[in-house]
């Protein structure tokens, strides 16, 4: 890494004196490093002028998910979701991310009931009564990324499954609580392990959240494992997404062969997930994108 002197430009792009920009920050993020932990690179510190691009890419993201909510239907296919997500995209001036990202065919994932994530839109999936849907937007705009997705019940939806998207969604403000500077990702991820397994349900292990902002994905992954005390540092300017899956059953999941994208649960238990986009601050944390 570049040796900077205090009076220098800082390395995070910021054109002010490194003595009065991160300076400090970086010594004390070196001081977590000497004793062991794992620490973020520069790349994952965003100065002010990207948050604020990712600021406005996630207006634009709660905007497609707001107009999904107010638009939703029983009896609507997933595909009308998808040209719901371009159309709404397009019009506020932002790229839908998932669109062929990877060789992913539409502009979002829809993963209804035992799907537990990337589920592809399709004129022949309908929403049927007792459905449960995550509907996951991302959006490039300006260059810059967010990532976030909700929960919607379609007509009536049993008790139980009412309870267990309610319980993914207070997973994510759970996790959320723990977000602070010099905080570590394991404190987050141990508190939405305890809490879901208080519950009675499973969190996903083998998929996490992921860094976002100058890219759809970034480091650090981002687990629900916890324990406290480990995994990376967290510091002002780093930007992730904190998106648990969790399952009534068990927690194995596996890709459908066929679409190779397809993610479900093992036991063909029920499955929800709530998405953020999140920024560390100063003192706490700010959310970018729900
Ligand atoms: N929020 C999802 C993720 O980070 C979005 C995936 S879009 C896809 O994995 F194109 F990769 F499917
Ligand atoms: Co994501």
């Amino acid at each position: 890494m570049e040796k900077l002197g205090r009076n220098d430009k800082c390395w995070c792009g910021s054109g002010k004196k490194y003595k009065q920009c991160h300076c400090a920050m970086d010594e004390k993020i070196a001081s977590y490093a000497i004793a062991g932990h794992m620490v973020p690179e520069r790349e994952m510190i965003k100065n002010p002028q990207q948050i604020e691009g990712i600021r406005k890419s996630g207006e634009i993201n709660i905007a497609v998910l707001d107009y999904v909510a107010e638009n939703i239907r029983l009896g609507m296919s997933t595909e009308e979701i998808d040209q719901m997500v371009y159309k709404k995209t397009k019009e506020l001036g932002g790229i839908p991310a998932p669109l062929h990202y990877d060789g992913f065919p539409k502009s979002v994932c829809t993963s209804k009931n035992n799907e537990v994530c990337h589920g592809i839109p399709s004129p022949d999936i309908f929403l049927e009564d007792g459905d449960i849907i995550n509907v996951d937007a991302s959006t490039i705009y300006n260059g810059y990324f967010s990532d976030s997705s909700r929960m919607f019940c379609i007509g009536n939806v049993s008790e139980e499954n009412k309870r267990l998207v309610e319980a993914a969604k207070k997973a994510v403000e759970t996790g959320l609580s723990e977000v602070a500077p010099y905080h570590f990702i394991g404190d987050m991820g141990q508190a939405i392990q305890d809490y879901v397994n208080a519950n009675g349900y499973s969190v996903v292990l083998d998929l996490g959240g992921h860094g976002v902002g100058l890219a759809f994905h970034e480091e650090p992954m981002i687990t629900y494992i916890g324990p406290r005390g480990t995994e990376m540092l967290m510091v002002p300017g780093m930007v992730f997404t904190i998106e648990p899956m969790i399952n009534r059953g068990k927690k194995e999941v596996y890709i459908d062969e066929e679409s190779d994208w397809i993610v479900l649960t093992e036991d063909g238990s029920m499955s929800a997930q709530w998405e953020v986009t999140v920024l560390v601050t100063e003192n706490g944390y700010e959310v970018l994108a729900y």
